[in-house]
């Protein structure tokens, strides 16, 4: 007789994204005619760029054709595209090689996947509030103990507050797997050099692995501030780096990523080279490559006209984003990120919990945004705005958030 794995019981009812669609369909049935606008989801809206349409017209016409035609490639990915991303890298004075480059069809994805490749004893640390991916993924694994009162016993919970500007320290005690994501998803804080220092150090103490969530890092304009954990010394020994098309490029339904597991990295029990092929064992035998359409579009993305008309895309969203994060300004609502990030967090007004200040901003403002508590206990008491959208739509829901929001 198969059985249900029983750690999905463990779960939150519902993943945070479909729950906030779910009540958001339920006041649109309730609200008929009434135009919802929607801050909540990263997702973007804007056109793909000429350069990138034009790599990915490319593939469609050769797959048009027989004497073009090709079906699968190599599980890693595109080698052109492995050697781009490479050179992106070395570009910024970072040393990557191609071979540690694996191309995937998302950041989430492998955000989901990589802890399978330790051992299933790790103790996982995550920042709180986090993306609930790192979580969820390892509680479905059965690594963090059993919830209680919204807490997984044996998870470590390194806590981002107002007083350390969401930029927790590494943990207190030990920890092997521990998850960051700078700039961060949902705070929008970006740690410093010195920061991601102290994490590497950590992790090289306790011989633990960072998994380093990048998908935001082309929205930092600080040129102080770093946008790949490589730039911290000894990382490429103790770090594995996920990055994502999606936000940069558009690609949130064209589906392009990478991971980096650099050939130097070493646990207690490794040897260099031994994790990058765990990797590799792991992707041949369970992702068959990303879309070769998608690839081509990723190696357009990377030309020159491509990077450049990709930071036009991202501009916009930043310009988008202020708008959001000074209307709130402008309210004396207390507000953070939204600088380095597309990303604005919030204080909710009047001490209202996180789904309370949903319900009363979609009620009142007719805006969808994300409450803090859905990224973990210490997002309770916060909110999170998205700066993806069309620009009429950011104008049309802060005009709203002024003229109709009770505070
Ligand atoms: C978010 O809104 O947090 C992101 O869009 C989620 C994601 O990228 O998967």
């Amino acid at each position: 007789m198969a059985t249900i794995n029983p750690e999905f019981a463990n779960l939150p009812a519902a993943y945070l994204f479909s729950e906030i669609a779910r009540r958001t369909r339920e006041f649109q049935s309730q609200n008929p005619g009434v135009e919802v606008m929607r801050l909540g989801i990263g997702n973007t809206t804007e056109p793909l760029t000429p350069k990138t349409l034009q790599g990915l017209r490319l593939v469609v016409e050769k797959l048009a054709s027989v004497e073009t035609y090709t079906g699968y490639g190599d599980e890693q990915g595109d080698a052109r595209l492995r050697q781009a991303l490479a050179e992106w890298y070395q570009q910024k004075g970072l040393r990557v090689q191609p071979q540690e480059v694996f191309i995937s069809d998302g950041a989430k994805t492998d955000s989901a996947n990589v802890s399978s490749i330790f051992d299933r004893d790790n103790i996982i640390a995550v920042q709180d509030p986090v993306y609930p991916v790192y979580v969820d993924s390892n509680v479905i694994a059965g690594r963090v103990g059993k919830l209680q009162d919204g807490i997984y016993d044996n998870l470590v919970y390194m806590r981002g507050t107002e007083e350390n500007g969401f930029v927790s320290p590494p943990p207190q005690t030990k920890a092997d797997l521990i998850f960051l994501c700078y700039p961060n998803n949902p705070t929008g804080a970006v740690a410093t050099k010195d920061q991601l220092q102290a994490f590497v150090n950590y992790a090289r103490t306790h011989r633990s692995v960072i998994v380093f969530d990048a998908a935001y890092s082309a929205y930092v304009s600080d040129p102080n501030l770093p946008r790949s954990i490589y730039e911290i010394e000894s990382a490429r020994e103790c770090a594995i780096e996920i990055n994502s098309f999606s936000k940069w490029a558009g690609f949130t339904g064209v589906r392009l990523g990478w991971t980096v597991v650099p050939m130097d990295l070493v646990v207690e029990d490794t040897a260099p080279e031994q994790l990058n092929a765990a990797w590799n064992r792991r992707q041949t035998t369970m992702f068959n490559g990303a879309s070769n359409i998608a690839q081509e579009g990723g190696l357009a993305v990377l030309t020159e006209e491509g990077q450049k008309e990709c930071q036009g895309l991202v501009n916009y969203y930043m310009e988008s984003t202020h708008i959001i994060r000074q209307t709130l300004e402008d309210l004396r609502i207390r507000t953070f990120g939204g600088i380095n990030a597309p990303y604005v967090w919030m204080r909710t007004p009047n001490g209202l919990n996180s789904w309370e200040f949903f319900d009363k901003l979609l009620s009142e403002a007719h805006v969808v945004g994300t409450p803090g508590v859905g990224f973990g206990p210490g997002g309770e008491g916060y909110f999170r705005l998205a700066g993806f959208g069309h620009r009429e739509n950011i104008l049309r829901a802060t005009e709203s958030i002024r003229q109709n929001l009770k505070i």
